[in-house]
């Protein structure tokens, strides 16, 4: 997965020599996960077919008002088209269409679309090296940036007329590059760092047989998410889970035991912003870890247990600590149980979720949380999906630590 998987992109290509490159643009964004919809102006298809780019995009191409192959000369919606698109790639974006972008004479498909685009456009200009440093040519450009448009700078070297200078397309790797850049930077939580820890820890009885709990790791990975599509780089610290983690912002490290999870911990909590902790780790594991498979003997086995290490309290205790959010996971007595916990591990916010309440706490697709402040105040929400209340806690992070 990376920052273009799943994004929805308009490909607007005008009639320069560098549309052939549109063709490796279009199979890269593709390629990374992208819906494409190509846009041709009426001189970019003397360059570049339709045909060449719908087999790439595994979209119709798009360049009048009118569809002309349909029968009943079906109106593209230029509304439509700009609604859709997540982002708009002009690429190649000759001098013409810049300064009718600047002008805002609509003239073709293209001008419509991206004049009535919501998203982000970005523009890779190609042209003559003096066109490309002609007054107007500059001022068009700077006239874009000041609308909010991103530019992508041309690049020097050898061009169409044997001359070489700057007026170069970005290469389609560059564009994608300077794109991909760019949304992460544009991410809410971006530069942000959150370590998460998640699902069970197993505490080996022999080499077959452990204590363990039935957390799955699912709410654990839903923050991971939520955090991760904002922007965050989250290392998420893993028991054993076959739950699926895979996101470019997500640096996941599984470990079995307590005392594996605290030690990752503490390798990784520094110069962290936030930290939170929703494995269900055990309290206590076997004294002795036996060599070999124990043997079934007498009618009754005594197992001598030792505390673990509270991973949370132990970063509750440091000086220099991320903001903290702990969970409490709770059968009785729930509300005081929570309270004396955050008070014990210094949180800063707590996510109290109770085993009375159905659809809550391990395993399920769904939980029911209240969440506990430094002040005690207590805030009840319904039950909602893990991915929702993941995001509840989220926004309220973002929220104190503005
Ligand atoms: O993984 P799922 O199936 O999606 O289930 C989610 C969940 C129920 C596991 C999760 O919502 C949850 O409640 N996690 C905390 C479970 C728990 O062990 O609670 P606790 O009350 O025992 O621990 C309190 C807090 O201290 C927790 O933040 C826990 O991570 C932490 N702790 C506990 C013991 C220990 N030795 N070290 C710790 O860090």
């Amino acid at each position: 997965m990376n920052i273009f998987s799943g994004k929805k992109i308009l490909l607007g290509v005008t009639g320069g020599i560098a549309a052939y490159k549109s063709t490796f643009l279009t199979r890269l964004l593709v390629k990374a996960g992208a819906s494409v919809r190509v846009i041709l102006t009426p001189a970019a298809r003397d360059f570049v077919t339709p045909l060449t780019l719908s087999t790439l995009s595994k979209n119709p191409v798009l360049s009048s008002f009118t569809n002309e192959d349909d029968d009943n000369d079906l109106w593209n919606n230029h509304v439509d088209l700009g609604l859709w698109a997540d982002l708009m790639i002009i690429a190649p974006a000759t001098a013409n269409t810049m300064s009718k972008m600047v002008t805002g004479n609509i003239d073709n498909l293209l001008l419509a679309v991206y004049s009535s685009a919501k998203c982000p456009v970005y523009f890779a200009p190609a042209m003559d090296l003096d066109m490309y440093k002609h007054p107007s040519t500059t001022a068009n450009f700077e006239k874009l940036a000041s609308y909010g448009n991103y530019m992508i700078p041309a690049g020097d070297g050898e061009l169409a007329s044997g001359l070489s200078g700057k007026g170069r397309m970005a290469e389609p790797e560059e564009i994608m590059s300077f794109v991909g850049k760019q949304l992460e930077q544009d991410l809410p939580l971006f530069g942000k760092k959150c370590l998460i820890t998640a699902g069970p820890t197993h505490e080996s009885l022999d080499p077959v047989r452990f204590i363990g709990n039935h957390s799955t790791g699912k709410m654990g990975m839903a923050l991971a998410h939520n955090l991760a599509n904002r922007g965050a780089q989250v290392i998420l610290i893993m028991g054993p889970s076959s739950v699926n983690s895979e996101h470019y912002f997500i640096h996941r490290i599984d470990v079995t035991s307590a005392q594996e999870m605290y030690d990752t911990v503490h390798k990784h909590i520094a110069h962290q912003d936030y930290a939170i902790f929703s494995a269900a780790v055990a309290d206590y594991r076997p004294a002795t870890t036996a060599d070999q498979k124990i043997k079934k003997s007498a009618d009754t086995l005594t197992i001598e247990l030792v505390k673990n290490p509270d991973i949370l309290a132990s970063v509750g205790a440091m000086e220099n600590r991320p903001f903290l959010v702990g969970f409490a996971l709770e059968t009785e007595n729930e509300l005081e149980h929570a309270f004396a916990k955050a008070k014990k591990k210094n949180t800063d916010l707590l996510i109290l979720n109770s085993m009375k309440d159905k659809g809550a706490g391990f395993g399920t697709d769904t939980n029911k949380i209240t969440m506990i402040d430094r002040l005690g105040n207590a805030e009840v929400f319904p039950l909602k999906s893990k991915e929702l209340v993941a995001k509840d806690i989220i926004d309220e992070v973002i929220k104190r630590t503005q």
